[in-house]
């Protein structure tokens, strides 16, 4: 059996519970590439699964290969790949229930995969598809942001929110975004109209009425958003279901998303990116073996942009 270093669970719980050891090498299956990883992603996901968060919905078996944004190149082909060849460069957010991309080599299906962007590495490839997807589908396809409109972007310099300011101010939506202050001069460079320190100022207060709140955080930031919608506007989180009884009440609509694997929105985050209309940000690489520390400053919740694993 031929093996490959990845880090992986056999139990749920803390950083201590991830393993770094050699797993047996995937093969490819009909329809699914094999990809020879360069560089692996960390979201927060990753530790919420990890700790047995998501484990009623997601059914994984243990032992697990953690870890859902990828870039690469691909290895080999399963029968009836079609779009890809052996060589092509790629990225993808893979399915979630299946093994992850903290390891040297990954099977994904070939309709989760899309070519990189050109004009960047691969450590900054790996940061992109799943933080990139998840602004995509809550900004366009859950909320509808049209140019014109007024968003409000919480958590605004982390993973999700810097690439969500740029996808909306590329949109041409006026872009209100919260950080503590010293992101705020890194927001306005991506895009920000208004920045507001939340360590400081109350946003319900200093925000005029806006068409879309992203939700990046839920608890008492997603209840006290419902104040800063415009009537028939809409909260959409990333983090908890918003209350339809609240949204009434209120007078907006809500939406929760998971955001999904999608080869055709991906490739349009590329061509963003080749075209220097969308940034992304690595404020930390490791080492694949250094998983854990990856895992606990991702933990922190205090991330500026990504922090990402380098493999090859
Ligand atoms: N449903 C889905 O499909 C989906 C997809 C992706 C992510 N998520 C979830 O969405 C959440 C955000 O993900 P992420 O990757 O963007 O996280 P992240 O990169 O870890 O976010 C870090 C950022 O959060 C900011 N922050 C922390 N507390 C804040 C507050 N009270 N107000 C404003 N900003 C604050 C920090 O800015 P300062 O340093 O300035 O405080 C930091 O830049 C996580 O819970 C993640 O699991 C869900």
């Amino acid at each position: 059996m031929r093996t490959m270093r990845a880090v992986c669970i056999y139990s749920y719980g803390g950083p201590s519970v991830l393993k770094y050891e050699d797993a047996p090498r995937p093969h490819p299956q009909e329809g699914e590439v094999l990809i020879r990883v360069h560089a692996a992603g960390i979201n927060q996901v990753d530790w919420k699964i990890r700790e047995g968060h998501l484990k009623e919905m997601l059914h994984h078996t243990l032992p697990l290969i953690l870890g859902w944004d990828v870039s690469g190149v691909v290895e080999a082909l399963g029968t009836g790949v079609i779009r890809l060849k052996i060589g092509d460069e790629v990225f993808s957010r893979p399915d979630i229930a299946r093994d992850g991309a903290y390891a040297e080599f990954i099977t994904i299906k070939e309709s989760e995969v899309s070519l990189k962007p050109k004009s960047i590495d691969h450590i900054h490839a790996a940061a992109l598809p799943l933080v990139g997807l998840t602004a995509w589908q809550t900004l366009f396809d859950a909320a509808g942001l049209a140019a014109g409109q007024r968003v409000l972007i919480h958590a605004a310099a982390g993973g999700v929110g810097h690439l969500a300011v740029q996808l909306a101010k590329w949109k041409g939506a006026h872009v209100i975004a919260t950080a503590s202050a010293h992101n705020h001069d890194f927001l306005r460079k991506l895009g920000a109209d208004q920045v507001v320190d939340y360590k400081t100022v109350c946003f319900e207060a200093a925000v005029e009425p806006v068409d879309v709140v992203l939700d990046t955080l839920g608890g008492e930031t997603q209840e006290r958003s419902w104040k800063v919608l415009k009537p028939g506007g809409i909260l959409v989180s990333i983090v908890g279901p918003p209350s339809a009884e609240m949204a009434k009440t209120h007078g907006v609509r809500q939406a929760f998303v998971f955001a999904q694997p999608n080869a055709a929105q991906l490739a349009e985050i590329a061509k963003l990116v080749d075209a220097e209309k969308l940034k992304v940000i690595v404020e930390t690489i490791l080492p694949l073996s250094d998983a854990t520390r990856g895992q606990e400053l991702s933990e922190r919740g205090h991330t500026r942009g990504k922090i990402v694993l380098r493999v090859v």
